[in-house]
């Protein structure tokens, strides 16, 4: 499991309802496109929601059931405009391809280093040429052991502040984030949620994409555009399919499935 939050749904949408900037900056990226937008890890619908608003049609792949429950129920309003999927972005099938996919929230460093290039390339199998790719991932920086208060937000649900504190776990990999998040309301109530990720370096995600198929159109370190350097928060990538996958056994996977 990725994270407990996934299977909880009602507490994710909270401490993430005011979080708007990474939708709004998908959803300028799916207006510039025609047709249906893939979006990968769509999770209970909170980007998909923006891009549906900006005009667009939307596939959403998501792999947790409680999550994507939500983002049908939450997204009902645009018919046919939003269709979900569950499936797991690493081995998922559709058989068509989209001029734009996009995988925001650092959601594809739930893909360990062995399956990270390979989720990649079944991704671009879906990508049309002259297609892109749009995803965000955190940038690795200094681990700090906790606890620390890592975010706090109002709790709409009971009408509460809470505050998140983080702890990380035993560090088995250097790029393997294991952590404990403890959520403490402002009445006394506590709650214990999970958050497993992998953080890659430039350079490992380079060569992930390389591997995939996909060559580099830009890399900014947050979703204004600002540049990316070693000290930036975020990598927000923009890519685009380029000749035949090098990694062999994904070169397969991907003639098969042109086949
Ligand atoms: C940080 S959340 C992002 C959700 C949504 N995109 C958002 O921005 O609010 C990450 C999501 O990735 C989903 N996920 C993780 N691994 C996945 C996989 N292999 N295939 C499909 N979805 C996956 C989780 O279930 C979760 O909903």
């Amino acid at each position: 499991m990725d994270s407990s939050l996934y299977a909880n749904p009602s507490l994710y949408d909270a401490q993430y309802a005011t979080l708007t900037r990474d939708g709004v900056f998908y959803a300028a990226r799916a207006r510039k496109v025609d047709g249906p937008v893939l979006e990968l890890a769509a999770g209970t619908g909170r980007i998909s929601e923006a891009i549906l608003e900006a005009g667009a049609s939307l596939v959403g792949i998501e792999r947790s059931r409680p999550m994507i429950a939500i983002a049908r129920r939450r997204l009902a309003r645009f018919g046919g405009r939003g269709r979900f999927v569950q499936a797991d972005f690493r081995r998922f099938a559709l058989g068509r391809t989209f001029a734009l996919a996009v995988c925001g929230f650092n959601s594809l460093s739930h893909a360990a280093p062995a399956e990270f290039a390979a989720a990649l390339a079944r991704i671009r199998v879906h990508v049309k040429e002259g297609g892109a790719l749009v995803f965000d991932l955190p940038n690795p920086g200094p681990r700090n052991p906790g606890p620390f208060l890592r975010e706090r937000f109002f709790d709409e649900r009971v009408g509460e502040a809470c505050e998140v504190w983080e702890t990380l776990e035993a560090e088995s990999d250097p790029r393997l984030w294991e952590r404990v998040w403890e959520y403490r309301w402002a009445s006394g109530r506590r709650a214990r949620e999970t958050m497993r990720r992998w953080e890659y370096s430039e350079r490992e995600v380079r060569a992930a994409l390389a591997a995939a198929g996909f060559r580099v159109d830009a890399l900014a370190g947050d979703f204004t555009g600002g540049a990316f350097g070693g000290a930036s928060l975020r990598q927000v990538w923009k890519v685009s399919p380029v000749g035949a996958a090098v990694n062999p056994e994904i070169g397969h996977a991907i003639a098969r499935e042109a086949a």
